[in-house]
Order: structure tokens, then sequence, then C-alpha cells
């Protein structure tokens, strides 16, 4: 029987790993720490904005995103011509590839960079080139050696994901100016916006002035969106063209482009999302480093803990957690088996987890009596309790993060660097385009 078959190598291609989806029990609180998503959940502007737009499920979005592009437009300083919309940033990565890989063509990124970006390289019959990277950090000098005549294009997470590191913008820069002119930096900034070292850029300003570099962003991490699926690149005229022409028509509905367009305005929460993370970041960090374990410094919402090889591996630290109904990220798909991927939670999984790490490197049984219905609530719990949980006292009193709001604000991921591009307007003045001006979406043309 003959029966329809993919194009050459679809099938060699390992399907992308997402992280466990957490088994929810009854009685039993459950804790995700494995998708970077933000603790603080979405703007409650954005969630309005979201359920006013769900007044018009049966109308199609209007086609480019216009609002939205506007409304990116005016908060970072941009030319909305130059920027596209898509569900998710995922969707625009993958365009990218489709538009400018071929067979035989490469494509470059680092050891332990995004999965997404290799698949979408073999996709189009291009061969994947991981450059290596030195303290788990892209090395430009490596990415740059790698080069070769049918080098195309460049994928840079920065900050990385899987490893929460980055390149200072000077070292952007170096690797755009040795790259040739025919190659593609795509300069992906899905965790720009938890940076907090003064020396970081997302690179807006070569995706203005060169005619060869885009940076793409997400709704999904900081505006906590991820289930709407809203990304947006930014790029020289010509790059957007071609990405447009092969696009789906709608690929933004309405209901997240108007969720975006209200989390773009609600600087306040983004500002309160960042400041939870660095506060958290930096306990999580300092505190599983005090456990003897190795944690690779990150500027994400997310830190990369490194386990020993034998006896206390990663591997045996996953399913502890997971026992203790907190869910982090495996990383053997990532050629990282001996390291586990902690997504920066609330105070009580944070806590929680520093517990539970202590516990397995000393060697603690679990204490049955906490796994009880009276501890576990129902349903997990999104928001920052302001104390530790019930019942954990003598678990939490051991060590003391600093509580959040006793923290000034940390200054910007942007509002350091000295360029126009990396200063968001929205944080100095208010948008004319308001999400809650508009009720009613254009209508689509079809
Ligand atoms: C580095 C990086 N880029 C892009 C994405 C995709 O984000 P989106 O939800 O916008 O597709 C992710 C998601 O985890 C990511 O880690």
């Amino acid at each position: 029987m003959t029966r329809p078959v993919p194009k050459p190598g679809i099938l060699d291609i390992a399907p992308y790993a997402a992280g466990k989806i957490p088994n929810k029990q009854p009685g039993r609180k459950v804790f995700k720490l494995s998708a970077n998503e933000t603790p603080l959940g979405p703007s409650p502007m954005a969630l309005e904005s979201f359920t006013r737009a769900g007044r018009h499920l049966q109308d199609y979005p209007e086609g480019t995103a216009r609002l939205l592009r506007q409304a990116l437009g005016y908060a970072f300083g941009l030319d909305p011509r130059r920027i596209i919309c898509g569900a998710g940033s995922d969707d625009l990565l993958t365009l990218l590839a489709h538009a400018y890989l071929d067979r035989d063509d490469e494509a470059i990124s680092t050891t332990h960079s995004f999965q997404l970006y290799k698949i979408a390289t073999l996709t189009n019959g291009a061969r994947f080139v991981a450059a290596p990277e030195t303290n788990f950090t892209a090395d430009v000098d490596a990415i740059l050696a790698a080069v070769t005549p049918r080098t195309r294009m460049v994928w840079l997470a920065n900050p990385n994901n899987p490893t929460g590191t980055y390149l200072p913008f000077a070292e952007v820069k170096r690797l755009r100016a040795g790259l040739p002119d025919n190659v593609l930096l795509a300069l992906d900034a899905a965790y720009c916006d938890y940076v907090s070292n003064a020396d970081y850029n997302m690179g807006l300003e070569l995706a203005n002035s060169t005619e060869n570099t885009v940076v793409t962003h997400t709704f999904s991490k900081i505006h906590g969106l991820a289930a709407l699926r809203v990304g947006w690149m930014v790029g020289p005229p010509h790059v957007i063209e071609a990405v447009n022409r092969i696009r789906g028509p709608f690929n933004v509905s309405i209901p997240g482009m108007h969720a975006a367009i209200a989390a773009i305005e609600d600087t306040a929460h983004q500002d309160k999302s960042k400041q939870h993370n660095r506060i958290w970041r930096d306990w999580l960090t300092t505190e599983i480093t005090a456990l003897g374990l190795t944690v690779t410094p990150s500027q994400a919402n997310f830190i990369l803990i490194h386990f020993p090889e034998t006896d206390k591996t990663a591997q045996a630290a996953d399913e502890m957690l997971t026992d203790r109904g907190l869910v982090l990220r495996g990383l053997g798909s990532y050629s990282l088996p001996h390291a586990l991927r902690l997504t920066v939670g609330t105070e009580e999984a944070n806590r929680l987890v520093v517990d539970a790490l202590r516990d397995f490197m000393t060697g603690s049984k679990w204490p049955r009596c906490i796994s009880t219905a009276s501890l576990w609530s129902a349903s997990a719990s999104s928001a920052a309790p302001s104390r530790a949980p019930p019942g954990n006292r003598a678990w939490s009193a051991r060590s003391s993060p600093p509580r959040a709001r006793r923290k000034p604000a940390p200054a910007s991921a942007n509002s350091a660097s000295s360029t126009a591009w990396s200063r968001p307007i929205a944080r100095r003045s208010k948008m004319p385009i308001s999400s809650s001006s508009v009720s009613r979406s254009e209508p689509a043309a079809r």
C-alpha cells in the first residue's frame, strides 16, 4: 500500500520535547516550574481586554495586526512598518527559516541553544551547526569560526534558553560585524525583560540600522500571555516583506492582539514581575549554591542547576521534586542530562524547591505528614503569598529571602543603555493607542 511520505529529512527531526505537564492529583498542590511562565500571571488590564475582545469571536482579525504593531512601534520607538507579528515568536522564527534556508544551506547556533532553531533549520533541508559555548555562554569567536560559504543564518537567543546566560551588546555587535553581509542574524530576545546587567541590550538598534539583523520578542514571558500565542519581530523592510508573504494571513487572534496591547501599557505590572524575578532568581541561586550544587548565573526567569553525574543525579532530583509536586525541566533533549532548569516561581514554590533540594542533598526523607490534603490545596496557586505556606514554617524559617516589597525596584534592563532604541517609550509616557479605546476589531479583508 502506498501512502503520503513527508519530504526527506522530516522524520529525522527529533520532535520538540516540551517540559513535563504536572500530573494534577486531588488534594495535592502542584507547581509547574518547567516552562518559564511568569508566576505573577498577566496584567489585569490585559485580562480585561482579552475578555472584552471575546465578545467578537465571530470576526476574523485584521490581518497585519496593525494596532499591535503601532503599539509596539510607539512603546519601543520603532517604525511599525518594520514590525511583523506572529502566533508566538515560534511562528516568526519558523517562518524566517522557511524564507531564508534551503537544502545544503547552513544555520549556526550554539551547543545548548533553544531547540526550535534546530527544528526550523532541519525542516528546510539545511544543516544545523552548533558552535561550542564557553561556560554555557555563546562564544562569538566560535560562532564566527563556524561560518562557511554555505552559512545563511545565525540564531542567537540572548539571554539563552536553557542556560540563562547572555552576551553583552558589545559582543553582539562584534558578532554582527564579523558575519558576512548575506548572513541573517536572528536575535531572539524572549527573556530580555528580565536582564539586570547594564551591558545588555536587546539589539533593536541593529534591527533598525542593518540590512541583515532581526530581533524577535514574545508576549509569553514577562507579559504572561503564553496561552494566547503572540510574538513580534522587527527588522529591515525587505526581511519583513519576505516573511509577510508566507505567514498565515490571520496569524494573530483578536483577543491575543488586544491583550498584548494592554500588556504593553501596563508597565507597572512589568516592573513588578521583573522585580519579583530578580529577587527570587538571586535568592534561589544563592540558596541552591549553598547546598553544594552548581548554578549557572542567569539573567533570565529561570536558572540552570547542575547535579553530580553519580549519586545525587539530576534524574533522581527530578523524581524527588516531582514527587513533591515541584515540576522542573529535565534537559536531556538539550544535551544537558546532568542539569535541571528551574523557572523562578512564587515565593511559596521557590521556598519549597530549596527545602526539597536541601533534603535531597542531605538525604533527608520526604516528611510524609506534609503531603496531605491539609497542606496541599486542590489547585496550584500562581500568586506570590506574603508569608510561608501554612504548616511549612519549620522549613522556610531556615532561610530568609527578602520580601519582594522591601527591595528597591531594580533598574530596567534597557534603561542602562544610552541608545534611544533601547528605551521603551511606554515607560515614559502614555501610549496614544489604547487597548481600552478599541472596542471592536477592524473587519478582516477576506
Ligand atoms: C529562547 C526562546 N525563544 C522563543 C520562545 C518561544 O516563545 P513563544 O511563546 O513566543 O513562541 C521561547 C519559549 O520558551 C524561548 O525560550
